[in-house]
């Protein structure tokens, strides 16, 4: 792909810094710093489909009462179907809809307070056009993204990736969904239109006057920020009025940093048929779902056989979090009196058990909704395949005092190790150690859960391993793993490691690899890796 990029003497000025040690490891820095500008159309790329997204300061109904002033993305589709954007009513940031296949431009404006940047979660697309952090624009410019969709069907989802700023500027809005459709799943048939529903859930804290809270000093840092408000689709008691019928549900985890344990209140199984990255071979039925930040499943629920009036409550089960660092997330604080429905008292701790949504069957209809024997086919990646079969690459997580690190390090621009560099188009056997070699006695009690994010190719999960399977923490959640399919986010619990392979095709540059919980991610528990 190539850049067309504006060139503006002020912003060269900052080559200046640029050491050229820097340049010789890390060509792509010279056009990425000059994008710091922005980066305009190219003329020999070809969209079938351009949208505008601006980011700007926005107040919105979120309770009776007054506003909330949130960061928004607004959306406007400048050629093809209307239907590729629908805009949100809430704070979140408007659904895109694509189809495999389709070239899409994306202009960016920036009209908010702060530089910013976002990346296409889940979606493989040239290192230029991932939202990297050094791509960000400051208020005022424009970033123009072109990419073609290369992902196969599936809920994926885009947000801010501002170095450092990634927790705030998600919480104050900035997140959406882009949803990705192909042949193969359409040709199932699934629920589709009212009958597919995106349900994004969050958790924020807001003052008597329903304005957002951020705040918290290095406990919360460490732990993750956890709000005593759920929401979903950016709305508080959340109740969706279903038919009697079957539904395709996609739930994403949007929240910086709350783990969910969900399952329906008359103990209903869960039957998932996709994960992060689109439909599974075929429907995997589970007590309840584990889903950590980041992380996606779609569900198939039929409401068929309810009678009308019926009202059914997915919550998020109380497990056990000590184990998982002890005390986490005593937020407390600023509780919205009556707000809180069913989040207990004292403030919400992670593992704590509260209702997340309600379902209310409204309408009787006749359907025979089927759901498909087998929905898709997954080609194992082979081992074999590796570049690296017996040598994987590993990643230890660890969290000291005021940091949270990958290998040791801590995020830093243009800062790529030899460990970090990797060949393209090879598939690579890689680990996420959480304190599995060392045990958690090691870590002075800082064992955290991570849901551990590469961008980029989705990957597989090739095995968990786990120090201490009986232990509390790890029990209590574990019946809702699920790491069959197509994963770009996997949560590594405290004494576990996860082994995957990953593939690097197609593209060059730098790409991030980082823990999902945002506050750990700003705290630089993040990194990029280059391929080339
Ligand atoms: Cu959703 Cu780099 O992240
Ligand atoms: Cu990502
Ligand atoms: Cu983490």
């Amino acid at each position: 792909m190539k850049n067309n990029v504006n060139i503006q003497r002020r912003k060269l000025l900052k080559l200046a810094g640029i050491s050229a040690a820097a340049l010789a490891t890390f060509p792509s820095l010279l056009n990425a710093k000059t994008m710091r500008v922005g980066r305009h159309a190219s003329p020999d790329f070809n969209p079938d489909i351009e949208i505008k997204l601006t980011g700007k300061v926005k107040y919105v109904p979120i309770f009776n009462g007054p506003q909330t002033r949130v960061w928004k993305v607004i959306g406007e589709v400048l050629k093809g179907p209307a239907k590729t954007i629908t805009n949100e009513k809430s704070y979140l940031a408007p659904t895109i809809r694509l189809h495999k296949g389709q070239k899409v431009r994306i202009y960016l404006n920036n009209e908010l307070p702060s530089a910013t940047i976002l990346h296409w979660h889940g979606l493989h697309v040239p290192s230029e056009m991932d939202g990297n952090p050094m791509y960000a624009i400051d208020h005022g410019e424009t970033f123009v993204y072109e990419f073609e969709i290369l992902n196969r069907a599936g809920t994926y989802w885009y947000h801010a990736h501002t170095h450092s700023l990634t927790a705030k500027h998600v919480y104050s809005g900035l997140a959406g969904f882009f949803l990705v459709s192909d042949n193969e799943e359409q040709s199932l048939k699934l629920p589709s239109g009212e009958f597919d529903v995106p349900l994004v859930i969050q958790d924020r804290n807001f003052d008597q006057q329903n304005q957002l809270k951020y705040a918290g000093g290095m406990m919360m840092k460490m732990h993750g920020f956890l709000g005593d408000q759920i929401l979903v689709n950016g709305t508080p008691d959340f109740e969706l009025p279903v038919a009697t019928r079957a539904y395709r549900m996609r739930l994403l985890n949007g929240s910086n940093s709350r783990i969910y344990k969900l399952a329906w209140d008359d103990g209903t199984p869960i039957k998932v048929i996709a994960t992060d990255g689109g439909l599974l071979e075929h429907v995997e039925t589970l007590p309840y779902l584990t889903l950590a930040p980041a992380e996606r499943r779609e569900i198939w629920v039929d409401f068929s056989h309810k009678k009308v009036g019926t009202e059914l409550t997915l919550r998020s089960l109380e497990f056990s979090s000590s184990g998982m660092g002890g005390g986490m997330g005593m937020m407390g604080g600023g509780r919205r009196g009556g707000m809180m429905g069913g989040m207990g008292g004292g403030g919400a701790h992670a593992g704590e058990d509260f209702s997340v949504l309600k379902v209310r069957v409204s309408k009787k209809v006749s359907s025979h909704d089927v759901l498909p024997k087998r929905l898709s086919k997954i080609t194992p990646l082979r081992l074999a395949d590796a570049e690296n079969p017996h040598s994987p690459r590993r990643i230890t997580l660890s969290m000291r005092h005021m940091s949270a690190l990958l290998n040791g390090r801590s995020y830093k621009m243009n800062d790529i190790r030899a460990d970090e560099i990797f060949h393209v188009n090879t598939l690579q056997l890689m680990e996420f150690d959480n304190g599995f070699h060392h045990g958690m006695g090691g870590m002075g009690g800082m064992g955290m859960p991570h849901p551990m994010h590469l961008h980029g190719e989705q990957f597989q999960v090739v095995k968990r391993e786990v120090r201490n399977k009986s232990g509390k923490g790890y029990a209590s959640i574990s019946a809702g793993f699920l790491d069959k399919g197509w994963k770009d986010t996997v949560l590594v619990m405290p004494g576990e490691k996860v082994t995957i392979l990953k593939p690097f095709n197609d593209f060059t540059g730098p790409f991030m690899y980082h823990c999902h919980n945002l506050e750990h991610e700003d705290m630089g528990m993040m990194r990029d890796l280059l391929v080339k």
